[in-house]
């Protein structure tokens, strides 16, 4: 099983419409996947219209305080092959309060291993919050890969701090990124200074890009995935090419890290966002 992290420290750069697109996408592929809301935002909750996914009881909230399993509060959607456990208003409070526990970081990722979670999935996609909080932190911890989505200047600036946590957290860089252009090609100034600044901190893009698609704008408030309400919208078609990008990210089953550095490419991520890290 293989878990990815959508995550930046900004807001309103794609990671929720990347998640659940992503989740629903390579479900389509016939992979159990199950999609984790840890955002206290509930975006991807309310999108999969999940019942009162702002109560704690049945959601994150309630497993993390162990109130119930985690098995408990994994639900079914729509869609075959997609689990999902959600989000709800609690999980911001819960994120201070667990602050103050030892190992906090690792709670999800215990949770996981006690139930064998995955044996029962072969993909989980979490969706995460905007800030940097323990509950990120809980996101960051089990994830075999990160996807990072820009859609600004300040998205790849915000990337720095998230890499230095993704450094503390997970010493062994033992992880797979995709840096992922997310809805900017509607603004083709902007997007070739966010390259511009991707290439000065030396960090390589994925080669998918989710480019910007009105359809894409108006999938949450459908309550479905892309593929399933525009499949032929550039939209559907970007996030098919992110689907098959992770798919080979695991049967290549090199890191990110690895290829950048065996290609001693200038640009490669490693050296300046050590540099990033340092400073
Ligand atoms: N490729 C795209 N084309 C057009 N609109 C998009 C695209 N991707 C995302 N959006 C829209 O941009 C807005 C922000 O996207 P989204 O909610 O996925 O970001 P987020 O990073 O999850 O935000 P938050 O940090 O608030 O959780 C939403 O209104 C979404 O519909
Ligand atoms: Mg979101």
């Amino acid at each position: 099983m293989n878990i990815i992290t959508v995550i930046n420290a900004k807001g309103g750069c794609g990671k929720s419409t990347i998640a659940m697109n992503l989740a629903s996408g390579l479900a389509r592929y016939e992979h159990r996947v199950l999609l984790m809301d840890l955002d206290p935002q509930a975006q991807v909750t309310q999108w999969l219209a999940a019942g009162d996914g702002l109560t704690p009881e049945g959601t994150l909230v309630s497993a993390l305080t162990r109130q119930q399993s985690l098995s408990e509060v994994i639900q079914p959607t729509g869609f075959e092959r997609l689990s999902f456990v959600a989000s709800a208003d609690g999980l911001e409070d819960l994120g201070r309060e667990i602050s103050q526990t030892e190992g906090y970081p690792s709670m999800l990722t215990q949770l996981l291993a006690e139930e064998h979670i995955a044996d029962r999935f072969d993909f989980i996609v979490i969706d995460s919050p905007n800030q940097i909080s323990p509950i990120m932190e809980n996101a960051i911890f089990p994830a075999d890969a990160f996807i990072v989505p820009f859609e600004s200047t300040k998205a790849v600036r915000s990337y720095a701090s998230i890499y230095k946590l993704l450094v503390k957290l997970r010493s062994g860089n033992d992880f797979k990124m995709l840096h992922v252009l997310s809805n900017l090609t509607r603004l083709p100034g902007l997007r070739k200074r966010v390259l511009t600044l991707l290439r000065d901190d030396g960090i390589a893009s994925a080669r998918s890009e989710i480019r910007s698609c009105g359809w894409m704008a108006q999938v949450d408030e459908n309550g479905g995935s892309i593929f399933h309400y525009r499949p032929l919208s550039k939209g559907a078609q970007d996030m098919a090419a992110l689907v098959e990008e992770v798919r080979e990210l695991f049967t290549n089953g090199r890191s990110a890290q690895t290829e950048a550095a065996e290609t001693n490419d200038p640009g490669s991520q490693t050296e300046p966002l050590a540099e990033a890290v340092a400073a």
